[in-house]
């Protein structure tokens, strides 16, 4: 897992550098049109303060009621095209900012779903998709806001101070005096924002873990009567995020106030000086309103800028753990380009150790060997390390000690593709997309022949239930196919590993949700179909042992019986003890 540490000013620099090197030259056009958009609202904002000038000067002080007609028209065409152009902008930061955020999140799914299995081990399936939600969106932000918000904000800015300047160059002068005020107050928003912006992600994490685990499983929270329990739990998920929500807002709220205040000190002391030079020096007062509208209208801008400065910390720093995440690489077993010849069945342990991260040794210097078209059936108490033992065969973790060889080649040379197109793997609890049982089934193997699908169907016993549908295989399974029982959902699982013409079978309890008569016809047409494939059986069912010419038992890790059904009886006192009534 990440470490949890704030990204510095200099990290959120090169992040949006990153951002704008890996997005911008793709949308061009967007950018071009959205530039010209951002001059015209500026210059019109800007135009915009010069007319006051026009409506005090020429109608008012000349009362010029003929110039009156003139100055509307003015006035109406320069609002209306600032108006078009603020559209314009609008529209394209929403295009922009939606492409970008979605380019990124199908970048971060990628990733995600490419890392290796330990990454996954002890996090919801739903705090991966709010990261993923978040850090695209943040993307988007974040470019949108360098790119497009804030350069209008700054174009603005610089229109209306040239407007100021214009009309007095003294006062322009003293206003730009409370810009490192502004400065230094916001690079402290900006600090504390990176600071917390990083737990928002996680506590969103945590929100959607919390909810989706009750839902996905409210059979058993209906059942224990667990409403209270979960309902507790979403609560404080719930108050944990807002409250970190409201911290980030008191944040960017704080900029807006504060700039009113720095706004209103200027005017004060303005209108003192304005008096003094009318007075004196006998000034316009049209200038002085082109001013005071001009310095009216660049507050807006400028507290904009600093909101959205301090806003940007927050997207960049969520940026910057996007790019972490797509940056790791992922930590596979086999790292080769070697080929794997396909018959190449045997699988040599030799000394393997393994433990997860908690230090506990749950393979301990494991040595055996499967030569091809052995069947062989794992067994040992729960917890023994069965599955771990299956999942170092399918590459998801790399030994800690030791070597494993699928055929004569070490595992960790073999390119990973190799590797999963080598070995079918049936699990424990068995995935299926919610789609027909047919495309199901297909995933195995996409180009298979009509014949190869039914002869799949009918060695996996498919047939026996998909006739009594009415749409046959044509049936859709529902959302992780909900719409068939569990040992059909099996079935489903049997067919589509065997359509893909591995080398290697595991089967980890796959057959333990079926009944007695179907496991037996399932087992008899495997054996059959697969006579010269090395298959696996990870059980707890004696009944097995007929179909198999090995039983290899684990316990704690270790290999304590690896002999012929028959004799480890004998050879094993684990076994005996293990199994001892039924032999
Ligand atoms: N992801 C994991 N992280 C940490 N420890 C794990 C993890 N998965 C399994 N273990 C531990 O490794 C040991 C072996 O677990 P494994 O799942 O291989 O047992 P098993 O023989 O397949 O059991 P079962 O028959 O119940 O499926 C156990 O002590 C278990 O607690
Ligand atoms: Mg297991």
């Amino acid at each position: 897992m990440e470490s949890v540490n704030t990204p510095t000013g200099d990290d959120a620099l090169k992040t949006a550098k990153r951002l704008i090197k890996e997005t911008i030259p793709n949308r061009k056009k967007i950018i071009t049109a959205s530039i010209l958009c951002m001059v015209g609202v500026s210059v019109f904002t800007a135009a915009l303060a010069y007319t006051t000038k026009l409506i005090v000067n020429d109608v008012f002080v000349a009362k010029d009621a003929g110039a009156a007609i003139e100055v509307a028209i003015i006035v109406i065409f320069v609002s209306f095209s600032k108006s078009l152009f603020h559209y314009g902008n609008a529209v394209l930061q929403t295009v922009l900012n939606r492409s970008i955020s979605s380019f990124y999140q199908k970048e971060a799914f990628q990733k995600t779903l490419r890392r290796e299995i330990s990454f996954f081990n002890g996090k919801h399936a739903s705090d991966h998709m709010a990261q993923i939600r978040l850090y695209g969106m943040a993307a988007g932000q974040a470019v949108t806001a360098v790119c497009s918000r804030f350069l209008t904000e700054v174009l603005t800015l610089v229109a209306l101070f040239v407007v100021m300047f214009l009309q007095d160059a003294l006062m322009t002068l003293y206003s730009i005096v409370i810009i490192p005020i502004i400065f230094g107050l916001v690079s402290f928003l900006s600090r504390k924002i990176r600071k917390v912006a990083k737990e928002e992600t996680d506590l969103s994490g945590h929100y959607f873990a919390a909810g989706s685990e009750a839902l996905a499983g409210v059979r058993t929270v209906k059942s224990y009567n667990l409403e209270r329990k979960s309902i507790e739990k979403f609560n404080s998920s719930v108050d944990a995020l807002e409250d970190r929500i409201f911290g980030i807002s008191k944040v960017t709220a704080a900029t807006h106030p504060i700039m009113e205040f720095l706004g209103g000190l200027v005017l004060g002391v303005f209108v003192i000086y304005a008096a003094w030079q009318t007075i004196t020096y006998g000034k316009t007062p049209g200038e002085f309103t082109a001013f005071i509208t001009a310095f009216l209208l660049a507050y807006q801008p400028a507290s904009k800028i600093s909101k959205l400065w301090v806003e940007l910390q927050k997207s960049l720093t969520q940026s910057f753990f996007m790019f972490r995440l797509i940056d790791t690489k992922p930590q596979s077993v086999s790292y080769g380009n070697k080929s794997l010849q396909s018959g190449n069945g045997s699988v040599t342990f030799s000394d393997v150790s393994f433990g997860y991260e908690n230090d506990e040794v749950s393979i301990d210097k494991v040595s055996f060997n499967l030569q091809p078209g052995d069947k062989v059936a794992i067994v040992g108490k729960s917890g023994a390390g069965k599955s771990t033992l299956v999942d170092l065969i399918l590459g998801f973790y790399s030994p800690t000690d030791g070597m494993i060889e699928i055929g004569t080649m070490d595992i960790s040379s073999i390119s990973p593709m190799d590797l999963k197109n080598h070995i079918a793997f049936i699990s424990q609890d068995v995935f299926l997309f919610d789609d027909t049982i047919e495309e199901n089934i297909k995933d195995g193997f996409a180009g298979a022949s009509q014949e190869e699908i039914i002869a799949a169907v009918k060695s996996a016993q498919v047939d026996g239930f998909a006739e009594d549908f009415p749409l046959g295989l044509q049936t859709r399974v529902g959302a992780n196919g909900s719409n068939l029982s569990g040992g059909q959902k099996q079935r489903v699982a049997i067919a589509r590993g065997l359509l893909k013409k591995a080398s290697i079978y595991i089967f980890d309890e796959a057959t333990s949700a079926l009944d007695v008569e179907n496991e037996r016809e399932i087992m008899t047409a495997l054996l059959k179909t697969l006579k010269n494939e090395t298959v696996i059986f990870v059980t707890h069912r004696p009944a097995l042992f007929e179909y198999v010419d090995k039983v290899l038992m684990l316990e704690k890790g270790r290999i304590v019986g690896f002999d012929r059904p028959s004799k480890i009886y004998k050879t094993s006192t684990e076994f005996r003890e293990l199994f001892g009534v039924l032999q």
